[in-house]
């Protein structure tokens, strides 16, 4: 089980201005919550840039279909050597058509998959949540590893899901004013999600930190698919989603005080603005996990992956390339 992928042996992308991420290094981006004055609840713009492109999601999607290159080439009358470009990051040959054979032999969403070979797949704008979300966000490949922090908006607490690859860089981007940790879920063991625990404990000896129930993680508390609970002014539900790692869980966050309000998913590497984290345990329950997530939550819900930007489950149904049932 290793990470969401091996980055570093992938060639230059193809946009690396993918959607509407900055050409700048994620060195230099601002915290994602932006409040215009009289604007409430906050709402986000996103710049990260999308976790995956085409020869992200056609890998993933051979391994959920079970089919070999050679075999994809074969029933959707592509050449074999288009489709190797293609999971080499080379795909400017591509035709429409060919793409909406290669989703039909792969059971993808043909719209989602052309918008993700255009580099044009398209982000919704956030908003709705009864509470602040930050977005603590370090790079990772050439993509980010997120975390993910929620509070009133007005400091002193908060509740911290995973925690990042890096204990240095989470310390320069802690929002000032938030001095105290009620809690810490964590989605799952790896380190580029938990690689700053001992220093989140160390600086805010959270009375709790909750991780997936046969995580392994040391000095956790265990939560399986339906633990409920409140916890600083929010109620959290665990859904246990195994696929990509056995040990995964995703929590779904609402404010007490605001229960129809938008939910919040905190979903791990279940699921990404317009792909899906790799089935490194199961591919097969890392499909029905998504299915069940997109099926099941309500459209209003903002998605937090642990890689790539915000989005919601009404955005992915319709543009998603694995959304497909
Ligand atoms: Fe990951």
């Amino acid at each position: 089980m290793g990470a969401e992928k091996p980055h570093a042996a992938r060639p230059a992308r193809k946009n690396p201005s993918q959607s509407s991420a900055p050409a700048s290094s994620v060195r230099d981006w601002p915290f994602d919550i932006r409040r215009p004055a009289g604007f409430a609840p906050p709402m986000v713009i996103e710049q990260a840039p999308l976790e995956d492109e085409l020869g992200d999601v056609l890998e993933k999607a051979l391994r959920l279909a079970g089919l070999s290159a050679d075999a994809l080439a074969a029933r959707a009358s592509v050449s074999k050597e288009k489709i190797q470009d293609a999971l080499d990051y080379r795909y400017d040959d591509l035709a429409g058509a060919e793409l909406d054979r290669l989703s039909a032999a792969l059971g993808l969403a043909s719209a989602g998959l052309r918008e993700i070979a255009s580099g044009r797949y398209p982000l919704p704008i956030v908003s709705g949540l009864p509470f602040c979300l930050h977005a603590l966000r370090s790079p990772h490949g050439l993509g980010t590893a997120n975390a993910y922090l929620i509070t009133d908006c007005r400091g002193g607490e908060g509740i911290l899901f995973d925690t990042g690859p890096d204990p240095a860089r989470l310390r320069r981007m802690w929002p000032a004013g938030v001095a105290r940790l009620a809690a810490v879920f964590l989605t799952h063991s790896e380190t580029e999600h938990t690689g700053a625990l001992s220093e989140v404990r160390r600086l805010f000896s959270p009375a709790s930190v909750f991780a997936p129930a046969g995580s392994g993680l040391p000095a956790t508390a265990g939560l399986v698919d339906g633990s409920r609970m409140e916890c600083a002014g929010y109620s959290i539900e665990t859904l246990a989603t195994p696929g990509h790692a056995e040990a995964h869980n995703a929590y779904l966050v609402r404010a007490v005080r605001a229960p129809h309000a938008a939910p919040l998913l905190v979903c791990g590497d279940l699921l990404f603005a317009g792909s899906v984290g790799g089935g490194y345990f199961c591919v097969r329950r890392q499909r029905e996990q998504v299915t069940r997530i997109l099926r099941d939550l309500p459209a209003n819900t903002i998605l937090a992956p642990g890689h790539g930007p915000l989005t919601t489950i009404g955005h992915e149904r319709a543009h998603n390339p694995f959304a497909t049932t």
